[in-house]
């Protein structure tokens, strides 16, 4: 329908607004984020069209506020998220109950777009802002003896009313080998589409990892924990047969349930487009290396 009103932002679709700031960077840093020839995740980015604002932010995985697609949307905005307390303890230099933007304000943030893959065989595209996740590792100190991070969830029983319920054994949790924490890939994100990260996915900070299933992503973290052994996560807690602690994007190892072998991308509409799900969710060149000479079979 005709509107002689619209503005310039109307008419630009947030993912060619997105382009534009994301080519702008590139040019303005000159080079690319690695040293290595692997690609960078700008180039893995490139032709790549993000999900809308709207499709990410209302069809979500957040348990704590029920497991329809659209609960998170409709429950989670009364959850404050800030003031915001972050505890890390464990094998650090620092532990302590950080008030948040004491913690992370002075990091600078980015824009990345990034594939993110649900192990529900379905992915969308996400235009992130936030940090590498190894900028704040170096705040807190890791100590010689960690191996791994775990990240546990904020429980708020006050807001998040599926927590009275024994759907999951919460706190939701979380943990990376500390090679993958320090990857530069990892994210903590803080927003989408430059705006502050919405309730329902994951604020005031929750984690991405591009090259594993989206469960590893885990939303509104509480606690950050530097630690010695590989922590149990919490869908592995509950089917270790069907989800693993590594739990990479691999087209090849089926779900028992299903296969991972392709994906629908949200958004497609009646016609919902399938397409063949990449290995390490298309981010190979920068992480197949961290699992050389291991059974991604055995590994899942
Ligand atoms: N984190 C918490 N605390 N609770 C959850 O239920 N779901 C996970 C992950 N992080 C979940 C969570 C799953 S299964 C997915 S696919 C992603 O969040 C979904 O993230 P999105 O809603 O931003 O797309």
């Amino acid at each position: 329908m005709f509107k002689p009103d619209l503005t310039r932002a109307e008419v630009t679709p947030e993912w060619m607004w997105n382009r534009r700031k994301v080519l702008g960077a590139m040019a303005a840093s000159g080079t690319g984020l690695f040293a290595t020839p692997a690609l960078s995740w700008q180039e893995v980015a490139e032709g790549l069209e993000p999900n809308t604002f709207e499709q990410i932010t209302s069809y979500n995985n957040f348990y704590e506020f029920g497991t329809g697609k659209d609960e998170p949307l409709e429950n989670a905005q009364d959850m404050v998220t800030s003031p915001w307390t972050l505890v890390v303890d464990g094998l650090v230099d620092n532990p302590g109950e950080y008030e948040l933007s004491d913690l992370i304000g002075d990091i600078p943030t980015e824009e990345r777009i990034y594939r993110f893959r649900c192990v529900e065989a379905w992915s969308m595209v996400i235009p992130w802002n936030g940090f590498e996740l190894n900028k704040l590792l170096a705040k807190v100190g890791v100590q010689d003896g960690a191996r791994y991070v775990k990240f546990e969830t904020a429980v708020i029983p006050e807001v998040m009313e599926a927590v009275q319920y024994p759907i999951l054994d919460w706190p939701y949790t979380e943990g990376l080998r500390m090679d993958e924490a320090m990857h530069p890939l990892t994210m903590m994100a803080t927003g989408l589409y430059g705006k502050a990260l919405p309730n329902q996915n994951g604020a005031p900070m929750r984690l991405v990892v591009p090259w594993k299933y989206g469960f590893k992503s885990i939303k509104t973290i509480r606690r950050i924990s530097l630690v010695e052994e590989e922590p149990l996560n919490t869908w592995q807690d509950l089917a270790p047969q069907e989800y693993g602690f590594f739990a990479n994007v691999n087209p090849e190892v089926d779900h028992p349930r299903w296969s991972q072998a392709s994906e629908r991308l949200i958004g497609g509409g009646l016609f919902a487009r399938r397409q063949d799900t990449l290995m390490f969710n298309g981010y190979a060149d920068q992480v197949a290396s961290l699992y050389e000479g291991m059974d991604l079979t055995v590994n899942y």
